[in-house]
C-alpha cells in the first residue's frame, strides 16, 4: 500500500493574500471612512473586473446567489425556466425563490453542461428563459443556445459561477446571454472571500440591476422597485482589488497540475478525463474532475472517494446528488430519470480531485497512482 499523507489534502484551498496587503488596504478604507454603499474600493473593482472579464458592464454583489436572484428579477422571468440538474443547489433555488418552476434538461455526455440540442423539446408556452451553467468552466453550446433562445423569444441566464477569466476567441465568457452571475466565493479561483458579479451586455439592464441590489432605491425621495441588499462592502471589495493580482500566477501553477493528473490518468480504462475544448477557448483551470465508469475500471465512484480518505485525500462528488433528486424538487415531472439519463449517469460516476495551486506535481502524481492502486 502506497504511504498516506501526513496531512489531509482537501478538493481546494482558498488563494490567501499576505497580510501585509490586506492591512494597507484596510488602512486605506479606514482613512476614507467609508465601509460600504458604492465606496471608492467598489468602485475601482467594478471598473478592474470589468477589464479582466473583457464585458461591458458589470455589477458587484454580496454573493453568487443573491446576484442570480436579481438577473431573474430584473429580466422579470416567470413561469417555467429550463435549467441543468448538475450544477450546485444555487442554481435551481434561485428560480424557486423567484416563484418559478425550475424544468431540468439532460446535459451533454462530454462536456457535461445542459444539452442545447435537447432543451427545444423541453419548451411549453410557460417557458420564459434558459438558466445554463457552465459547468466546471467548461463554456456551454453557446451558439445553439442563442439560437434556440432567439427562435422562441427565451431569455438566457447564464451561471458562470466556475468560469472566471474563460475566455471563447477574445471574448469573455459574460459577454454571451443576457446576464451571466459569477461567484467570487473563497473556494474559487477568484474571490472576494464571499462575494459575486453580473455582468451583462445592456446598460440599462445594469442600471436596473443597481437600483434591484441597493433596495430599488433611487435616490433620496423615491424608492421604484421592491429590491434586496446585494450590496459588496469596501473590504471585500479591497480583497478582489488584491485577488486580482493573484489569479493569473493561480491559474499557471493549475494548468500545470492539470497537465499531470492528464498525463497519469489518461490511458487508464473506464476513466473518462475532463473534456477538451476548442482551440480558441482560454479555461481557467479551477477545478480537475473525473468520470469512473464502474463496469471498466473495476470501482465505482463512491468506492474510490472513501477509499480516497483512508490516504487523506478529500475528494468530492460534485455534483451528487443531482439537483432533481432533491426532496424539493424530484416531484417534478422533469426529474424524471427516464428525462435525464445522462445527467444520472454522470451524477453517479464524477468526482472532483484535488486542484489548487499549493498542490505540487508530485503530490497529484500520488493521488493518481492511489487512485490507479484501486483498480482490480
Ligand atoms: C454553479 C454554482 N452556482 C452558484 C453558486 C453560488 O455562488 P455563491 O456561493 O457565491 O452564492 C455556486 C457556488 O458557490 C456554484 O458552484
Amino acid at each position: 500500500m502506497l504511504e498516506p499523507f501526513t496531512e489531509r489534502i482537501y478538493v481546494t484551498r482558498p488563494v490567501f493574500p499576505t497580510i501585509e496587503e490586506v492591512t494597507e488596504k484596510l488602512r486605506d478604507i479606514w482613512a476614507a471612512k467609508w465601509l460600504t454603499n458604492n465606496g471608492p474600493q467598489h468602485t475601482m473593482l467594478e471598473r478592474e473586473l470589468t477589464e479582466f472579464l473583457r464585458v461591458p458592464n458589470l455589477s458587484l454583489f454580496n454573493n453568487g446567489t443573491i446576484a442570480l436572484m436579481v438577473a431573474c428579477q430584473s429580466l422579470r422571468l416567470s413561469g417555467e425556466v429550463i435549467t441543468t440538474p448538475f450544477t450546485f443547489a444555487a442554481t435551481p433555488h434561485v428560480l424557486s425563490w423567484n416563484n418559478i418552476t425550475p424544468i431540468f434538461c439532460d446535459v451533454d455526455a462530454e462536456t457535461m453542461n445542459i444539452d442545447a440540442a435537447k432543451i427545444e423539446s423541453m419548451i411549453t408556452p410557460h417557458t420564459t428563459a434558459i438558466l445554463a451553467v457552465h459547468v466546471f468552466g467548461t463554456p456551454c453550446d453557446v451558439a445553439t443556445i442563442r439560437d434556440v433562445a432567439d427562435r422562441y423569444g427565451l431569455k438566457v441566464v447564464y451561471d458562470a459561477a466556475h468560469a472566471f477569466g474563460v475566455e471563447i476567441g477574445g471574448r469573455g465568457i459574460g459577454t454571451f446571454g443576457d446576464i451571466s452571475m459569477f461567484s467570487f466565493h473563497a473556494t474559487k479561483l477568484y474571490h472576494t472571500l464571499e462575494g459575486g458579479a453580473l455582468t451583462m451586455n445592456d446598460e440599462h439592464v445594469k442600471q436596473r440591476i443597481d437600483l434591484l441590489k441597493n433596495f430599488g432605491i433611487k435616490n433620496e425621495d423615491e424608492v421604484v422597485m421592491p429590491g434586496i441588499n446585494g450590496k459588496l462592502d469596501e473590504i471585500r471589495a479591497a480583497v478582489g482589488r488584491i485577488m486580482l493580482g493573484y489569479v493569473e500566477a493561480e491559474r499557471q501553477k493549475r494548468i500545470r497540475l492539470h497537465a499531470v493528473y492528464d498525463e497519469e490518468l489518461s490511458g487508464v480504462d473506464g476513466l473518462t478525463l475532463m473534456p477538451k475544448c476548442a482551440a480558441n477557448v482560454k479555461l481557467n483551470h479551477q477545478y480537475y474532475v473525473v468520470r469512473f465508469d464502474e463496469k471498466i475500471f473495476g470501482r465505482s465512484r463512491d468506492y474510490v472517494c472513501a477509499a480516497l480518505r483512508d490516504y487523506n485525500v478529500y475528494a468530492r462528488k460534485y455534483f451528487h446528488p443531482l439537483c432533481s433528486e432533491f426532496t424539493c424538487y424530484r416531484q417534478l415531472n422533469s426529474s424524471s430519470p427516464a428525462n435525464l439519463p445522462v445527467a444520472n449517469v454522470v451524477g453517479q460516476q464524477v468526482l472532483s480531485l484535488p486542484m489548487y495551486g499549493g498542490l505540487t506535481a508530485d503530490d497529484v502524481r500520488k493521488i493518481c497512482a492511489i487512485i490507479k492502486s484501486f483498480k482490480p
